[in-house]
């Protein structure tokens, strides 16, 4: 009995080298094997009992028993230690630099090396986009070139009114030759031919005409304007439309809207003004200003002057963005006109609405002191890496 004690206690010793010896899940397993499968050591070993006493075999028992659970010990430990090789192996064979830079291309010009990035107006709409999200607006889109029905008439511009000469813009010929474009002495439109957009205001009509009613809505985009550029008006520009369609809906709603975004987008509160405006699509409708972030209300702004002037020198200018008056036109907005519903089929006894149109390019202008709308169409890699 003695000898069988032994033996079991020389199996120990073993397979602590055996289990130290394996270099993977397999190989312990192997040794898990080797003593204590049918055909292992220690099998083999109590075989032998069948030749003792009912003591002795308890004696020989609780040896065996010590010698599964050390080796049990063993075997955990030996586990949990090639499991974390496993893994520190994987982080190196799976490393992914993350920090490697995007390839660098050499910018025109004298200053060097230069990435790419988004562009301001892209980076403002789409924190807009966040933003209106969040409060349970959809993203939706229209086409940029437009037939005269969605541009105009179903946003109550009728066929011969004066407002449409606000909004001149480019129209495409149709086929034949016949259409505004060949016309142009003629301020009516013509059902032929198409024309650029000259506002986000279309998705209004666009999207009543395949979501139902309630929605909320924002559609971003490019718009087109036949256009005299000047600091502030650009002939290709950005504007994000926004609606909202319930059964009943406020011009307080309105401004409430309108006061959440200007604070969010500036992350202060920032002075607006209300005046009354007129957009055939919206009644009664409004132009909200907001006080000038560029020159901070006062029309004009400091130019330095030349070094040669000395340190410091600067100048005051009148403020081209807000065109010296302190203030600049950021949102006109208005509740839905009851011919905008009724041309999407809907009845305005029913159904209420509030629209905004949100100039992007101006509200970019603010947000980083911009003096010049031509600056964001003009390709300048001088311009655009400052964003
Ligand atoms: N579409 C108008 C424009 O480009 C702006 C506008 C005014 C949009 C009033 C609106 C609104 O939704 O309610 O001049």
């Amino acid at each position: 009995m003695a000898d069988l004690i032994a033996e079991i206690q020389a199996l120990e010793g073993k397979a602590a080298q055996a289990i130290a010896a394996a270099a993977d899940a397999e190989a312990l397993a192997q040794v898990a094997q080797e003593f204590t499968g049918k055909k292992g050591a220690l099998t083999g070993i109590m075989k032998q009992l069948a030749s003792l006493t009912p003591e002795q075999r308890g004696e020989v028992g609780k040896a065996a028993n010590a010698f599964k659970a050390k080796l049990d010990e063993l075997l955990s430990a030996k586990e949990a230690q090639l499991t974390e090789l496993k893994f520190s192996a994987l982080a190196e064979t799976e490393f992914l630099d993350l920090s490697v830079t995007p390839p660098q291309f050499s910018a025109v010009g004298k200053t060097g090396d230069y990435c790419g990035h988004i562009h301001p107006i892209t980076q403002t709409q789409r924190r807009l986009e966040q933003i209106f999200t969040s409060m349970g607006f959809s993203i939706v889109d229209g086409p940029q070139v437009e037939d005269d029905y969605h541009n105009f008439g179903a946003l109550n511009f009728t066929d011969d009114h004066p407002a449409r000469d606000m909004q001149d813009t480019f129209y495409t010929q149709a086929q034949g030759g016949a259409g505004p474009a060949a016309d142009r002495t003629s301020s009516l439109p013509q059902a032929t031919g198409h024309l650029l957009r000259t506002h986000t205001s279309t998705v209004q009509i666009r999207a009543l005409e395949s979501m139902k009613p309630p929605l909320r809505i924002i559609a971003p985009g490019r718009v087109f304007r036949y256009e005299e550029v000047d600091a502030s008006h650009e002939h290709t520009f950005y504007q994000m439309e926004g609606m909202i369609v319930d059964r009943k809906v406020s011009v307080g709603n309105l401004l409430h809207l309108m006061q959440t975004l200007l604070t969010e987008v500036f992350g202060k509160q920032v002075d607006v003004r209300l005046r009354p405006g007129y957009f055939p699509f919206v009644e009664p409708g409004f132009e909200l200003d907001m006080k000038c972030l560029v020159c901070n209300g006062r029309g004009l702004r400091e130019d330095g002057l030349p070094a040669s002037a000395g340190p410091g020198a600067s100048v005051l200018r009148g403020c081209s963005v807000c065109k010296h008056s302190g203030w600049v036109e950021v949102l006109p907005c208005g509740l839905v006109h009851p011919n905008v519903l009724r041309s999407a089929g809907l009845d305005p006894a029913e159904w209420q609405g509030a629209a905004f149109g949100l100039g992007l390019n101006r509200l970019v202008m603010m947000q980083h002191g911009i003096e010049d709308i031509r600056h964001f169409m003009a390709g300048k890699l001088e311009f655009l890496r400052q964003f």
